[in-house]
């Protein structure tokens, strides 16, 4: 028996890091999982390989919900567990944002965050379920040189709260929490580190010991908190922030 097994499971940007690493061990864990994604190259071959649903979604798009969610219950007729994952990071701060990128990032994170609770409500307020919304670090500390980003993933981790206190009051059994992970190893880190350091992990020649070197973590340390709070194993864990960063936010500073 898997820990999810049966479960219908729906996680966007999934093609690649975070989201890649969510589907493939919620499937191996016996879900349901529908993936999307706007590389739907990636995805679909991600899908094939662990024997997944895989959609175009962009979740900045309200229309793109609607029809996800048609999907999911007219073929699947519940839904389980959604994880928003799908995200972006510009950098720039408080003097360079445009306009343009603080709205395309608030639609990116925020508005799709919320389309995608407004729907899981929805569909799970009968049989209960698991909402997991991808925050970060920098919600809690801010960060000059993602001023967008950062504003976004704060909105997550309040929107969350009241998402489960919500379904709390109502007497759903629907779960809400948010998971707010430091630096992970993949694209969207490694084109930070490039930008802020001139580090390029991928070409390092054993990039596996300068990610253990520079402390940061890999996709499966989130999926595996992930997959807790999808599971029936996390059933009395609601409206909480769980920062997966090794120590870097909370003791690290403490010297
Ligand atoms: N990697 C980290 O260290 C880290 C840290 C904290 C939070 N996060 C968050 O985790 C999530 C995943 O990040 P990642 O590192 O895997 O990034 P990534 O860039 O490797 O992958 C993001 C995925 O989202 C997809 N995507 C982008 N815009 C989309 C849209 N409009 N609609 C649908 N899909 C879209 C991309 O195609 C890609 O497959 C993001 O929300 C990110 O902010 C990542």
């Amino acid at each position: 028996m898997g820990r999810v097994d049966g479960k219908v499971a729906i996680v966007t940007g999934a093609a690649q890091g975070l989201g890649e690493a969510d589907a493939r061990l919620l499937a191996a864990e016996g879900a349901r999982v529908i993936m999307t994604d706007i590389d739907d190259e990636r995805g679909w071959t991600i899908a094939q390989e662990i024997g997944a649903d895989y959609l175009h979604q962009d979740v900045s798009d309200e229309d793109g919900w609607n029809v996800l969610m048609d999907h999911v219950i007219s073929g699947y007729d519940e839904l389980d567990i959604l994880v928003n994952n799908a995200g972006i990071a510009i950098i720039a701060d408080i003097e360079t944002t445009t306009t343009e990128q603080w709205r395309r990032t608030l639609a990116v994170h925020l508005d799709s965050t919320f389309w995608g609770c407004q729907h899981a409500v929805n569909a799970m307020k009968e049989r209960g379920g698991s909402i997991i919304n991808m925050s970060s670090v920098v919600a809690l500390q801010g960060s000059a040189n993602y001023l967008a980003y950062a504003a976004a993933k704060g909105g997550i981790r309040s929107m969350t709260k009241s998402v489960a206190a919500h379904c709390r009051a109502r007497g759903y059994r629907i779960r809400c929490n948010s998971v707010h992970p430091g630096s992970i190893n993949t694209a969207m880190v490694q084109a930070a580190l490039e930008h802020s350091a001139g580090i390029k992990i991928t070409e390092a020649e054993d990039p596996e010991a300068l990610r253990l070197q520079l402390g940061i973590g890999e996709p499966l340390d989130i999926a595996n908190m992930v997959l807790f709070l999808a599971s029936d194993d996390a059933k009395h864990v609601n409206g909480t922030e769980l920062v997966v960063d090794n120590g870097a936010t909370n003791i690290l500073s403490a010297g």
